[in-house]
């Protein structure tokens, strides 16, 4: 009697909730199901007690009602619920369980959930209405009986290698969740293969899909994606997005560009704009992609560049230049460009002309800084070093493998909420199921590299991980060396292919052998005091609005801001220990 009324009062903490916080086209939650943000803390300490009472016993047996502890973790926020499922089971635990893959031509797969003991799913292609590519989308029709309590839940997710979205349910009939259309035909002969993937979540993670819920629109390629976007940057990172006034193009004369001068790119619009865009509020960069500038003997001006998208290469989820822990968000938002375009050849060596044509092309809105060497490290840069560089790596693949550790450095303080380290060992169990030879690609080997181990897979790290009394956190933090030689070769992201060929090129002199370059994220490497100082000494076409910018803007309609340009000497070891939490990402000294 008395943990009913609890459960209504914590169901039901505000009177008056927001109309309308669910944006999942299936909503199936109705109006008073409180979201977790409308939690009343008093409410919840109370609830706490009352928990704290009954822990240990079989809390529903004990009081005769049909309630558990894992029931109402849905329904807490997501800083009390992990805790909470931590403490109620093991790592392994908590990883989605793989239910099946629902084809739409092999009838039903069944299978017991944690709360419906029956479910039931199959999958039905339709003839899309809003459509041009000729398609077509897809009907799940989910049907969930026998649960084991009236306050239960059951949260699925369900992957293809192109999409990822989720749902979750707590009465007993049957649901539909309607894929609008396929994303290309890629996707559709996939499905028709292999099905969706249908993955069952620890329901604690309630709270942390639908916060990701406003990262969506990010991926739009509109105005109002674009906006979307602006306004994320805004709101969580303190951007300004001021217009500029035009010309938003500059006429760059590659005289005036040397050997070393560093390239800055933020898109702001697509998906790769919306991929930059969490990308740079994980990791507090005001860019999200970057390049580096290459003179040849014959005074030629060249683009080096990792995760460049050539035009074979669709972009996959690996291709996302620099992005990093976009990943994590990725939640329901759509993947372009399958997995087997892995492994192209990406990191590219192209003339100066080529690539300013494929920046004024690209739809992603391109904003672009150049940011000139000062003299001083100019002089000592050593261009036969770098070019060596530059072509021993040219044609290797993107650096997937060490993308996602550049940012974890310490343990807690690297995931803005609602992202943690439970949600990244999520996403690499899905991942392994869905794709998993290039699961092993992206993080297997780089896990293994860390445990000194070779070709465990994720479970099996998992356990060795358990075995030597170490959490996945800690395993997470271990810095990646740059010496380490992955199966198809060193792993370079965008910006640690720069920062490397500046190590090549004795851009760092004596500390070259103390720099990790792999630790760097791209607002690492602009807040390098390496760059021009002077403003006289910019180039006559370099558009930095009368002094107004520390460097030349060469494209965009927004003035680019870049907090910090150019402040911090280099010294050994650095960023190896920084946390990094926004909005502030406030860094200690000489972390
Ligand atoms: C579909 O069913 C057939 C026969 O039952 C089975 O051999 C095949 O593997 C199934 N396909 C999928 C994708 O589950
Ligand atoms: C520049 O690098 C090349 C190749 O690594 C090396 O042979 C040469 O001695 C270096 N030049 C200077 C001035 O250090
Ligand atoms: C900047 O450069 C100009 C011209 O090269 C020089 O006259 C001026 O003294 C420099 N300013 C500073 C602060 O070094």
């Amino acid at each position: 009697q008395i943990s009913s009324l609890y459960l209504t009062a914590i169901l039901n903490p505000n009177p008056n909730p927001n109309p309308n916080p669910n944006p999942n086209p299936n909503p199936i939650i109705p109006s008073f199901f409180p979201m977790p943000r409308f939690l009343n803390p008093f409410l919840l300490s109370l609830f706490f007690c009352v928990l704290g009472l009954g822990f240990g016993v079989d809390f529903g047996q004990a009081f005769k009602v049909p309630f558990r502890v894992n029931d109402v973790l849905p329904v807490l926020p997501r800083q009390v619920s992990w805790p909470v499922l931590n403490t109620l089971h093991s790592a392994v635990d908590l990883l989605p369980a793989f239910v099946g893959s629902v084809t739409p031509n092999n009838g039903s797969i069944d299978w017991k959930g944690s709360c419906f003991h029956g479910n039931e799913a199959r999958l039905e292609f339709t003839n899309s209405d809003r459509d041009d590519s000729g398609l077509g989308g897809g009907v799940l029709h989910l049907t969930t009986s026998e649960a084991h309590s009236w306050t239960c839940m059951d949260l699925y997710v369900f992957a293809t290698p192109y999409r990822i979205t989720w749902d979750y349910y707590f009465s007993a009939r049957e649901h539909t969740l309607k894929f609008d259309s396929w994303e290309e035909a890629a996707e559709l002969e996939y499905v028709k293969e292999h099905g969706i993937s249908v993955f069952l979540m620890p329901s604690g993670m309630l709270g942390t899909l639908l916060s990701l819920v406003d990262v969506l629109p990010l991926f739009s390629n509109t105005v109002w994606g674009q906006n979307a976007n602006l306004a994320f940057l805004k709101t969580h990172m303190g951007a300004s997005f001021e217009k500029r006034p035009k010309p938003w193009r500059t006429v760059v004369n590659p005289e005036d560009v040397h050997s070393g001068d560093f390239l800055a790119v933020s898109k702001i619009r697509g998906r790769w704009g919306g991929f930059e865009t969490l990308e740079k509020w994980v990791t507090g960069a005001f860019a999200g992609h970057t390049a580096v500038c290459l003179k040849d003997d014959m005074g030629n001006l060249w683009v080096a560049e990792s995760g460049h998208e050539n035009e074979k290469v669709l972009i996959a989820l690996f291709k996302l230049t620099c992005w990093v822990k976009g990943m994590l968000g990725l939640f329901s938002i759509r993947m372009v460009g399958g997995p087997e375009m892995l492994g192209e050849e990406i990191i590219v060596v192209i003339p100066w002309d080529e690539w300013w044509e494929l920046s004024l092309k690209d739809n992603s809105n391109p904003q672009i800084a150049l940011l000139p060497l000062h003299p001083d490290i100019r002089a000592k840069f050593n261009s036969t070093a770098a070019w060596e560089y530059a072509r021993s790596m040219s044609g290797k693949p993107y650096g997937y493998h060490n993308m996602i550790f550049s940012w974890i450095d310490t343990v807690a303080d690297n995931y803005p909420p609602p992202l943690d380290a439970h949600l990244v060992i999520s996403v690499m169990s899905m991942w392994t199921r869905v794709q998993p030879a290039y699961a092993a690609n992206m993080w297997n080997e780089a896990l293994n590299k860390r445990l000194g181990t070779e070709d465990l897979d994720l479970y099996r790290i998992l356990e060795e991980t358990e075995r030597r009394g170490i959490t996945f956190d800690q395993l997470l933090t271990i810095p990646e060396q740059d010496e380490w030689v992955y199966s198809d070769g060193k792993s370079t992201t965008c910006v640690a292919f720069i920062l490397e060929m500046y190590k090549e090129a004795g851009v760092f002199g004596p500390l070259s052998n103390s720099i990790q370059v792999t630790e760097f994220t791209i607002r690492d490497a602009y807040m390098l005091k390496i760059f021009e100082n002077n403003q006289t000494n910019l180039p006559s076409w370099c558009n930095n609005g009368d002094g107004r910018l520390p460097f030349c803007q060469i494209l965009g309609e927004y003035w680019m801001e870049l907090p910090f340009y150019n402040s911090l000497e280099p010294y050994a070891n650095m960023n190896e220990n920084c946390p990094s939490l926004p909005p502030i990402y406030d860094r200690p000294t000489r972390c």
